[in-house]
């Protein structure tokens, strides 16, 4: 990528015919010109007529500015073409064209943002044809983040009607726009008056400008301007108005048969970083652990470690959570700067209190739905709001206040609120990786409202899917009294915005290729089926995977379709979890009594209904035993996503897939609609899908598994990533 940015550059410039699209504010001139000033420096004006006079190079100036402030700026009529408000005008051998966009007039949204302007001291209002804009810059800063909610909140319900209208964020601005106004526009009219082929370079400063960018061919090039935080699909950066006016000058002797050097050395363009660089800070409760870290099969495993290590091992930054001790006495934070870890252990109480108590014993039933094993003690809320203070004390040591920090799960809601309490400025996420239930179970918790309040004092939250994130929202306005806009939900005079993004898996770790060798476990196991059709569960040992009601379901199975007794059994794999928590350990009772219990009742001497393993497996293992089962069982009772799913679907063989029975209350259902997707409550009826997927002939099968493999290739936690922290630092910033 590097070295082909000032060959694409130096290709554009030298082509037979060029555009040069170029922003005014900010990139040609210094953003802070007075808007009403009525000439151009003389530096900027020479350019510009030097530019108009290269030969077959067309100079266009895209502005957001009003048509008779770029008249008076500009005032020959042989000058430049001039773009006005975004695109909503555009000038062309002296004479205006206007879009015509009927009867849409942003009037009603003026209206709305006078009132708010009366209200807040210092905004003003700007008013174009097609767009409405309310400047907050000259408000007291106190006031900035209310002006801006409120201007929010006025405009909320016009939006939600006129929406051919959109709502942009600049730097202490808000402004309402036709969809159909914007830079992006310019091209197509200039495509339509230069002769075909013309190659353009685009150069902006402004988010309006990533319009422009957007809308350019594979031969056009964009150039942002201005430092390397604001995130561009520019490849190119200029520094700013000085740089942008040496590459001009440049670009000027390219066009006129005289140029010297290379762009990068004559006027500091450089590429642009790919990757967000701000220093980020990832907390969690659990530490990723090194595979070497345990003895495999003693591994705790869990969607959180898989989804988000692998991807952030290769980010800049640090990852702090719980070591996975505890430790009586002085617990210092032991920071590890080659892995990027930084670990602390609990004491004993607080493992007991905050993690087997609050979280694991109260939330995590209360956010599956499971609100009669929800039990809830005070001082296990008192250890969980300590335990979210010690989390941001560790979180302070490690990253600059205005650093990014991004918490995952329902450990550390309250993360964000103890952060700000500690001077933090910088972007907070939080993304919970377990569902979000309805307003109904969740208000039974004690600290409801403290518990939302804390999320809210997020700049972003993640959900896995819409359903969770809509949960929320009602749990927010019915509780809080918080209002939801389009662009998230306002709350004691701040936005917080909230998204979905659903984790994927990498598909190609569970590609089993033939070449593979197999594991000896695998060598016996196949040896051990003979012709039985092997049904896989995979799980962590939780009661939120129903993993009981799922071998009293398969049982079941062969008593409504007795011809598959003898034919097919299920191996479930229940990796232990929480063992100290009493629920866990009556869980993990609960499995073997039904094992039992089914293998006493149907087994034969010669077949055994069930085979059950309570261990973890590595990758390359899991992935060849989704490859030899018939059927992936995944029958989880309520499931944020459920990664087992997509890993099930991305393990088979394309030419002979299995098929996958998938619990309907699993987030993963929301994409994996070519499952067979079933209420595991309903046992007869699941009983009966399982016999249909183990008949299921091979042509649907390789139907279904076509249409499931497209939407697990769809993501990959490297994207899943890249998708939250774009959102979490791009955008407008509320303080
Ligand atoms: N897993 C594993 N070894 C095992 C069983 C499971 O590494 O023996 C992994 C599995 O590959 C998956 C994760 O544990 O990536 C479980 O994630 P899931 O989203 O299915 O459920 P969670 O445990 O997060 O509730
Ligand atoms: C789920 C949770 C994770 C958790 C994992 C394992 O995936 O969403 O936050 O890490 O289970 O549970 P554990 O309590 O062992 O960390």
């Amino acid at each position: 990528m590097v070295s082909t940015i000032p060959d694409a550059v130096r290709r554009a410039a030298r082509s037979p015919d060029l555009a040069i699209l170029i922003d005014l504010d900010g990139t040609l001139i210094p953003f802070a010109t007075p808007p009403l000033a009525a000439r151009l420096d003389v530096g900027a004006a020479q350019l510009v007529r030097s530019l108009t006079r290269c030969r077959r190079t067309q100079i266009v100036i895209v502005s957001g500015r009003p048509k008779p402030e770029l008249d008076a700026l500009f005032p020959d009529p042989d000058g430049p073409w001039l773009v006005a408000e975004h695109g909503g005008w555009r000038r062309r051998l002296g004479s205006w064209t206007g879009l015509d966009l009927g009867e849409a007039t942003p009037h009603g949204a003026e209206e709305r943002l006078r009132e708010v302007c009366a209200a807040h001291p210092g905004a003003t209002i700007e008013r174009k044809t097609w767009s409405v804009a309310l400047h907050y810059r000259n408000v007291p800063d106190s006031d900035r983040e209310g002006t801006y909610v409120d201007a929010l909140l006025a405009l909320d319900g016009w939006l939600r009607t006129w929406k051919e209208y959109e709502l942009l964020e600049g730097r202490l601005v808000i402004e309402v726009r036709h969809r159909s106004a914007n830079k992006g526009t310019t091209l197509p009219w200039l495509r339509s008056a230069v002769p075909p082929g013309t190659s353009v370079i685009a150069i902006g400063d402004d988010l309006s400008d990533e319009d422009t960018f957007a809308a350019l061919g594979s031969d056009d090039v964009a150039i942002a301007v201005g430092p390397d935080e604001r995130p561009t699909r520019a490849p190119a950066r200029l520094a700013g108005v000085e740089a942008c006016r040496s590459f001009l000058a440049w670009l000027i002797g390219v066009r006129s048969d005289d140029a010297v050097g290379d762009p990068v050395a004559m006027s500091g363009l450089h590429p642009v970083a790919t990757h967000v660089e701000a220093p980020l800070l990832v907390v969690s409760n659990r530490l990723p652990m090194d595979d070497d870290g345990l003895r495999a099969r003693d591994r705790p495993v869990g969607g959180l470690a898989s989804g988000v290590s692998a991807s952030l091992r290769r980010r800049r930054g640090m990852w702090l959570g719980w070591s996975g001790r505890t430790h009586e006495g002085a617990r210092a934070l032991a920071v590890d700067e080659v892995t990027g870890r930084a670990g602390f252990d609990l004491s004993r109480q607080e493992h007991a209190l905050y993690y087997n108590g609050f979280a694991n014993r109260s939330l995590w039933p209360v956010l599956h739905g499971f609100i009669g094993r929800a039990r809830f003690r005070d001082a296990e809320w008192t250890a969980y709001v300590e335990v979210n203070e010690r989390f941001a004390d560790h979180a302070m040591e490690l990253t600059p206040r205005d650093g990014v920090v991004w918490a995952h799960d329902f450990h550390l809601l309250l993360l964000a609120r103890a952060l700000r309490d500690r001077g933090h400025t910088g972007r907070k996420g939080l993304f919970l990786h377990v569902p979000f239930p309805a307003l109904d179970a969740f208000e039974t918790v004690p600290h409801a409202e403290q518990l939302l309040a804390g999320m809210l004092a997020f700049d972003l939250l993640g959900f896995h899917t819409e359903r969770h994130a809509a949960n929320f929202a009602r749990a927010a306005s019915g509780l809080l009294g918080a209002t939801e806009t389009i662009r998230g939900i306002v709350h004691a005079g701040r936005l917080t915005r909230v998204g979905v993004f659903p984790l994927g898996i990498d598909a190609d770790e569970f590609r089993v290729r033939p070449e593979d060798e197999l594991d000896p476990e695998m060598i016996e196991l196949r040896a051990a089926m003979g012709d039985l059709k092997l049904v896989l569960g995979v799980d962590r040992l939780d009661y939120t995977k129903g993993i009981p009601e799922r071998i009293d379901t398969f049982a079941r199975m062969f008593e409504l379709v007795p011809e598959w007794r003898g034919k097919a059994s299920l191996l479930q794999i229940a990796v232990p979890s929480r063992a100290d928590v009493p629920e866990y350990k009556a869980q993990r009772q609960a499995i073997e009594n039904a094992v039992g219990r089914v293998n006493g009742e149907l087994g034969e001497a010669h077949w055994a209904p069930v085979r059950y393993v309570s261990r973890s497996y590595d990758r390359p293992s899991l992935a060849q035993l989704y490859r030899a089962a018939r059927v992936g069982l995944v029958t989880p009772l309520r499931d944020g996503m459920n990664l087992v799913a997509k890993e099930y679907v991305a393990a088979q063989d394309p030419e002979d897939p299995g098929a996958l029975v998938l619990s309907r209350f699993a987030g993963a259902a929301e994409e994996l609609r070519e499952a067979l997707l079933t209420n595991p409550y309903d046992r007869g009826a699941t009983a009966r899908t399982i016999a249909r997927a183990l008949g299921m002939p091979r042509e649907e099968r390789i139907a279904r598994h076509q249409a499931l493999l497209a939407a697990v290739q769809r993501s990959s936690p490297a994207s899943w990533c890249e998708a939250f922290l774009e959102a979490l630092t791009s955008g407008r910033w509320a303080p």
